[in-house]
């Protein structure tokens, strides 16, 4: 290779993800779906890329994903398409095509993968970055809000992070609930839109409820007297928060009560959360979602209800801290001495690994020394020697490597003697 081909980098704002930390990702992948599982979530797999419209109608225009940080192109026969920003408007976009919604409600879908945004990158905030997600969709009981919540909260804590749960309800567009709101917002606004931070004063007239996301100082302080969302619901969305805040009780979720938290998609309405935890710096939230009745109207079908989150599992590995994850070699087949050697142990790992359990060993020529160093870093339980002593006998020396251990049995029944 010439230097210059050597050179090439990924991209900026994304990165390779190589053993040991693929091993976590897969694992952290793994237990979210099999955790969703449990409460009747199946997956689902969208496209990598959707219409670009999926998302300016479904995302909103006025929204930064969708105004600045979309990777959009237009392909070869002149379509513009979109890399997905986010999961829920391509899920609820399938739904409607394929008319999910008309089977049994609500339809509980899972899904895990990557994701696109150009945003600056900085650590916790990326490129291309993944998620793992659940949408609950076509009910809109107060029930279902609180299972969503309950089931983020719990497999954030099974996998060993700890975040803040924050709960607000934006209510919906009607004049005598968001809508009016947004106006009050807006006239409040215009009479400070000079101590607003400069970047901040085109979103009074744009998108209003975008200023309580701005971490200006300027604007931060202005927000504190502004008027409260949760100060303007309907009866109806009152009466579904209480309702969700009583159910949240009953399941023993622990949350706190955040008026400003606004969420940066234009989809949603009545409850909006986020998990945040103060192992991320300034990129704090793990994870968000909340209600979106009104998505699968402005995508052109039906009106459907829907509830969902989605979790960044980049956010969630800086934020474990631990980076443990169970290994796959459970024995390290050593052989000790001449070819005859080396062959009976490729025989044994293959028996074991065809009896499904993880066996791993040297083809690599190493001494018998550097074979055990190769099966302590392995991360197997044991270790499983053949010398000339013990292929004379058809037996097996296997060493607990936790232990130190060891005894000889019959090369056939190490499986039987291993398996965990
Ligand atoms: P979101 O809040 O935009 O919501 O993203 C959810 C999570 O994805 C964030 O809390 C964060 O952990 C992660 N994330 C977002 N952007 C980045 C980035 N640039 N780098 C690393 N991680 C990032 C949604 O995407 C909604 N679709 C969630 C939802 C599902 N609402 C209802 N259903």
């Amino acid at each position: 290779m010439s230097e210059q081909e050597t050179s090439f980098r990924a991209p900026r704002g994304t990165y390779d993800l190589l053993p040991p930390a693929s091993l976590e990702w897969r694992h952290v992948m793994g237990l979210a779906m099999d955790v969703f599982a449990l409460s009747g979530y199946d997956p689902v797999e969208t496209p990598i890329f959707e219409h670009t419209e999926v998302f300016e109608r479904g995302v909103g225009e006025a929204t930064e994903v969708v105004g600045k940080q979309m990777y959009t192109f237009t392909d070869r026969g002149d379509r513009s398409l979109t890399l997905r920003p986010e999961g829920t408007a391509p899920v609820v976009r399938a739904v409607l095509e394929h008319n999910l919604h008309r089977g049994p409600l609500p339809l509980k879908l899972a899904y895990a993968g990557p994701m696109f945004r150009q945003e600056r990158p900085q650590k916790g905030r990326y490129r291309q970055f993944w998620q793992v997600g659940i949408e609950a969709i076509g009910v809109d009981a107060a029930a279902l809000d609180a299972e969503v919540i309950e089931l983020g909260q719990r497999f954030l804590r099974d996998c060993g992070v700890e975040t803040t749960l924050l709960l607000n309800s934006i209510g919906h567009l009607d004049p005598d609930c968001r809508g009016g709101y947004l106006a009050e917002l807006r006239r409040f606004l215009q009479a400070r839109r000079d101590d607003l931070a400069e970047d901040d004063r085109d979103r009074v007239d744009r998108n209003p409820l975008r200023t309580f996301d701005s971490k200006e100082r300027a604007t931060v302080a202005v927000m504190k007297d502004a008027p409260l969302i949760t100060d303007h619901l309907c009866a109806d969305c009152d009466a579904h928060f209480a309702a969700v805040r009583a159910l949240l009780g009953d399941l023993e979720v622990p949350y706190v009560l955040e008026p400003r938290l606004v969420r940066g998609l234009d989809y949603y309405t009545r409850t909006a959360f986020e998990f945040v935890s103060g192992e991320l710096g300034s990129q704090n939230a793990v994870g968000g979602g909340g209600r979106y009745d009104g998505l699968a109207e402005s995508l052109g079908g039906d009106a459907l209800p829907g509830i969902g989150f989605a979790l960044g599992i980049d956010r969630i590995v800086i934020a474990r801290g631990t980076h443990e994850v169970p290994r796959r070699v459970h024995v390290y087949v050593v052989a000790v001495g001449d070819e005859t050697a080396a062959r009976a142990a490729l025989k044994l790992a293959t028996q074991l690994r065809r009896a499904g359990i993880g066996a791993d060993l040297d083809l690599a020529g190493r001494s018998m020394k550097g074979q055990m160093k190769q099966a302590s870093g392995s991360g197997a339980r044991w270790a499983a020697i053949l010398g000339e002593r013990e292929l004379a006998s058809g037996k097996a020396t296997l060493k607990d490597l936790t232990t130190s251990d060891q005894r000889e049995v019959d090369v056939d029944q190490v499986a039987e003697v291993v398996r965990p």
